[in-house]
């Protein structure tokens, strides 16, 4: 039986790829801001309806690029209920970690948390749309204006999102994105950083590329450019993406109805006038519950994973110990189970069916 894995990349007619790459043997460029970059952020721009999204090598370095176009220096205020990359990022960016509770509901941060451990150390707020799912905005927006800190939302997981008629990556002072492989927009590797300041924007393009505006260095920059061979990738994938969004909620929804009948479980609350459907999570009551049927699936041939797993706030070398347990007791008990576009029905029906057996007592 073929195995089912948790996601597979989106792969777009091969010719359509293969004559952009037609353009780099012509060319030559590969890189430094080069033509297929540049229109693969414009049409992104006009996809998100947003003024400046600045494409750059991965997830994790938009994040960085974000905490060093702010200037951040301290504490940062995060959610432990994330993928690593979030705190790696502010760690190597020589800020601190703040981890602060999750809504066990919605799986993101709860602002009242976030206010509850300001100090005179924050410089920011950091917010993950966990699985797409947008933030309480507005809170933290309005927290960190009386504070007077600034925000970045790892939106990761969150393109196509929307929020009161526009992007999800319009608020907070940057957002950014990841274009991984298994992201919904897949670049190979990729991401960008979004915002909707145009000096902000430009000083973003200056770091990417060494500091370098024009053939002046002004800046400590580094090396966060998007390749050639990436942004044509983005260029093909981001025509397909509205059909792969539409695509993962048909499937979503059908785990949905058939899940529902399971007394034992429950799923992510979701917050958005326009969902993405990244992931499917489902939690589970103990975390027994999510080993049994773990290994039901397994021997099926069905590798779901545990994401996100461990709460961040457990890890010994992060310096600020916290507890927070509604993230200890969520990532303890939830599994991201196989959705992707190219997943059959019956394979959908298949994985559900394995669930709610493993869970009828
Ligand atoms: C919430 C979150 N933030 C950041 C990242 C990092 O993105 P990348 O893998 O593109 O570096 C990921 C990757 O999955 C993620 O899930």
């Amino acid at each position: 039986m073929e195995s089912i894995y948790v996601t597979r990349p989106f792969l777009p007619p091969l010719e359509e790829f293969t004559e952009h790459l037609k353009q780099l043997w012509q060319t030559g460029i590969f890189t430094h801001n080069g033509p297929l970059l540049q229109q693969f952020e414009k049409e992104l721009q006009d996809y998100l309806n947003i003024e400046h999204v600045v494409c750059v090598s991965n997830g994790t370095i938009a994040i960085q690029l974000a905490i060093k176009a702010l200037e951040l220096a301290g504490e940062i205020i995060t959610t432990p209920f994330t993928f690593i990359a979030t705190a790696d990022a502010i760690m190597w960016e020589k800020c601190t970690p703040v981890f602060v509770d999750i809504d066990p509901e919605t799986l993101n941060i709860l602002p009242e948390q976030v206010e509850k451990n300001i100090t005179a150390k924050t410089v920011g707020i950091l917010g993950v749309h966990v699985f797409g799912n947008p933030c309480d905005i507005r809170q933290i927006d309005s927290i960190a204006r009386q504070n007077n800190l600034k925000v970045i939302y790892d939106g990761a997981h969150a393109i196509g999102v929307m929020v009161e008629g526009k992007t999800v990556f319009s608020y907070g002072d940057i957002s950014t994105v990841s274009f991984h492989a298994t992201k919904l927009l897949q670049t190979f590797e990729g991401g960008a950083v979004i915002t909707t300041n145009g000096s902000l924007a430009q000083k973003l393009r200056r770091l990417r590329f060494f500091g370098y505006e024009g053939r002046t260095i002004t800046d400590v920059g580094f090396n966060g450019k998007m390749t050639e061979v990436s942004a044509a990738m983005g260029l093909v994938n981001l025509k397909y993406l509205d059909d792969v969004i539409s695509r993962r909620k048909v499937l979503y929804e059908k785990y949905l109805s058939q899940l529902s009948a399971c007394p034992r479980i429950s799923f992510q609350k979701i917050d958005s006038q326009k969902f993405n459907y990244s992931n499917f999570p489902v939690i589970f009551e103990t975390e027994q519950d999510l080993l049994r049927t773990k290994e039901c699936l397994n021997k099926s041939n069905i590798f779901p994973r545990r994401y996100f797993y461990p709460s961040l706030n457990t890890l010994d070398f992060f310096p600020l110990k916290r507890s927070a347990p509604n993230s200890e007791r969520i990532a303890k008990t939830i599994l991201c189970i196989p959705l992707y576009d190219s997943m059959d029905e019956e394979s959908v029906e298949r994985v559900a069916q394995i669930i709610v057996d493993a869970n009828e007592m």
